[in-house]
């Protein structure tokens, strides 16, 4: 494997972007090819069968892009296709899951964590069964925010009404006395300042993003695949979706660093 290739990394939508972000900070070396199924969008409220076939079909289509290895940026689609998919390819992929978890574990000084996503990555119980199996005596809260993906879309990054939906939910959790709460979704880390307002200074945000680029990092040193043939030119970087909606092309140009300029649609149907 050319360890120039691109890492391909998707996610249901541009929130993705929030971890391609990490990537970018933690590798800036590294090219990187962006898939985002906007056409999908959302993954957090589907079945299991369908997020392993979707997920089947865009690891499909980044390996015809011929990427070194493979980020599911998605929490949702992390916690229900990883295992399957990992099974029928033979480039390395790593979800947001397990690195999250880690994360976690890594913060908290009183045992208590607390876990928010969307509907599925919550009733899946991944991220629980990670935090168990480092230390089986955590005590873990959990809550899907099913309403802070739109409020996120919409750019409410601070508003008021983002401030009641993050107190609607996250009152009762904040009542457990947890000290470490998971981001388990790729938009709530756009809203992290406003989370931390409301759980307070003793409460720390975990954003898994910038472990899954540490993990990823780990993983191409352990296979050679570090790009070493970075010169003075900027790492290349493609951007793919299956819809190319304006308004989605707008929210990834909040969320990343740069403007990300072109836009492909592919078919994803096809693969
Ligand atoms: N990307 C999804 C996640 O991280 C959130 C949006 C969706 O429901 O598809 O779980």
């Amino acid at each position: 494997m050319n360890k120039s290739a691109p890492i391909g990394i998707f996610d249901s939508g541009v929130g993705g972007l929030t971890v391609m972000r990490k990537l970018i900070q933690g590798m800036p070396e590294e090219n990187i090819i962006y898939f985002g199924d906007t056409a999908r969008v959302p993954y957090g409220n589907k079945s299991k069968e369908t997020i392993i076939h979707y997920t089947r079909q865009i690891v499909r289509f980044l390996e015809s892009q011929n990427v070194k290895a493979i980020v599911i940026a998605c929490n949702t689609a992390s916690a229900y296709a990883l295992d399957d998919i990992r099974k029928e390819t033979e480039i390395p992929i790593i979800g947001v899951i397990e690195p999250g978890a880690y994360a976690a574990a890594a913060a908290t000084r009183n045992g208590k964590i607390g876990i928010i996503g969307t509907y599925a990555t919550i009733h899946s119980g991944a991220y629980e069964s990670f935090l168990s199996q480092i230390n089986p005596d955590f005590e873990i809260y959990k809550q899907a925010c099913p309403l802070f993906v739109p409020f996120v879309e919409e750019g409410l990054f601070e508003d008021d009404l983002t401030d009641q939906i993050i107190a609607r939910y996250l009152t009762e959790i904040k009542r457990e006395n947890i000290d470490t709460l998971l981001l388990g979704c790729t938009h709530y880390p756009l809203i992290k300042t406003a989370i931390e307002r409301f759980m307070g200074e003793n409460v720390i945000c975990v954003d898994p993003g910038l472990n899954t680029a540490e993990m990823l990092r780990q993983i191409l040193t352990k296979n050679n695949l570090l790009n070493t043939s970075f010169s003075q030119e900027k790492a290349n970087y493609l951007f793919y979706v299956s819809d190319p909606a304006a308004r989605m092309t707008e929210f990834a140009n909040q969320i990343m660093p740069f403007s990300i300029g072109k836009i492909q649609k592919i078919n994803i149907e096809e693969y």
